[in-house]
């Protein structure tokens, strides 16, 4: 197993905290008991989950009732959407975007075999949406708008508090889903218009299997997990300690480190994204560069096939993602890119680097070094390297034959 390498695909999980394993380990080992038993071996657990919640909270600005734990984002986002509609049982309508991640827009596609209606928001060439749609399709039918706060694959900041704004105009409850935005962009839910907000353990450096969804206090809650009377009522299943403990204490390091660390990553990806546009011909960055996280840079190389990118990174030992999903064999142009409108020759061959505070100087450096030749290489072997319309017939042929 190779556990040595550049990575840059912290979009897609992050690193755990070494002081994060460290604390965890005794709840894995020694106290291994149920915090809702009523001996002292199990019971003395919930002091430290409370704790847990605490640090949670602060990241959030939220109350730590606030506060219902969950398996990861996905299961944050199906609990949140689904409340939201048992709680309204008389509203029908649902708003979200088309560049949502698969667990907020195959729950949506879901429900509308069940009834109900989804507008999927479209966004331009930035991956930016445009607020007059949203305004025109809220009703007094719209039982929730659900958007993400920032876009796993181009780093795209939505303009939630206006979002929530109008939502709340029409009576509408609002999620957020903020899996890539925690962490990454301070938030204070006290002044905020959010209703629910999902979060996910593994994209701030705690291990996979523990997320959160902050309910704001007073919004009607129906549970999505149901069978005892854990978080409230809020979700069944006894409580993973290890992961609650891990969740609080990654997120008083993200609270700890957020404003140096967010500086640094933003210092290094506009180095590594600044260098390629001008070392590489013919590449662009896909999405607002304006409204975007400070670890995500998303870019497009012309003529080439992304998957073949990161092959080749691969053998340095630099990891990256494409904005295919590569599911089943086929390898499908990402929705996100599509949605924005990119022309198949970036399309294909675009490439998603994100950072972490861990990242060094001298791995984007690496980086920096490798992928010229890299994009050289693919585009001496591409028939299509000066043949734009042939590219593109190409494209279109593989497409429709699909
Ligand atoms: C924006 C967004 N939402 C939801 C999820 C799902 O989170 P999880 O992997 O914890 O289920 C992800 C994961 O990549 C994501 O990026």
């Amino acid at each position: 197993m190779q556990s040595n390498c550049i990575y840059l695909d912290n979009n897609a999980t992050t690193k755990v905290d070494p002081e994060v394993v460290e604390l965890i380990l005794p709840y894995l080992t020694e106290y291994y008991g149920n915090p809702s038993s009523m001996h002292t071996f199990g019971g003395q657990l919930a002091k430290v989950v409370k704790t847990a919640r605490e640090q949670l909270a602060a990241l959030l600005g939220a109350d730590e009732s606030e506060i219902v734990y969950t398996s990861c984002g996905t299961e944050g986002d199906n609990a949140a959407i689904r409340a939201a509609l048992l709680a309204q049982p008389d509203k029908r309508h649902i708003i979200t975007t088309q560049v949502e991640h698969p667990a907020v827009l195959n729950v949506c596609k879901q429900l509308e075999t069940q009834g109900y209606s989804v507008t999927y928001l479209s966004v331009n060439r930035q991956g930016q949406l445009d607020l007059n749609e949203l305004e025109a399709s809220l009703t007094g039918n719209t039982a929730l708008v659900t958007t993400m706060y920032a876009n796993n694959e181009t780093g795209v900041v939505f303009p939630i508090e206006q979002i929530g704004l109008r939502a709340k105009e029409y009576g509408a409850l609002f999620h957020v889903d903020a899996v890539q935005a925690v962490g990454k962009i301070p938030l204070n839910m006290k002044n905020s218009t959010v209703d629910m907000l999902t979060l996910s353990g593994h994209k701030i450096h705690a291990p996979k299997g523990i997320g959160a969804l902050y309910v704001r206090r007073g919004v009607r809650f129906r549970p999505f997990l149901i069978g005892g009377h854990q978080e409230r009522g809020r979700r069944a299943g006894t409580e993973n300690v290890p992961g609650i403990v891990a969740l609080g204490k990654a997120a008083e390091l993200e609270m700890l480190h957020l404003e140096e660390a967010t500086k640094r990553e933003r210092r290094l990806r506009d180095r590594l994204e600044q260098t390629l546009l001008a070392k590489i011909p013919d590449c662009e960055v896909n999405g607002d560069t304006t409204q975007r996280l400070p670890n995500t840079t998303n870019i497009g190389f012309k003529y080439i096939e992304g998957e073949a990118i990161l092959l080749l990174l691969n053998k340095y030992g630099i990891c990256a993602s494409s904005g295919s999903a590569c599911t089943s064999g086929s390898l499908e142009p990402s929705h996100v890119l599509r949605a924005m409108g990119l022309p198949y020759t970036t399309l294909h061959g675009s490439i998603r680097f994100s950072l972490c505070r861990y990242t060094t100087e001298a791995e984007i450096d690496q980086v920096i070094a490798v992928m010229p030749e890299i994009v050289e290489r693919l585009r001496a072997l591409s028939p299509f390297k000066n043949d734009e319309a042939g590219w593109l017939q190409a494209q279109e042929q593989t497409l429709a034959h699909r």
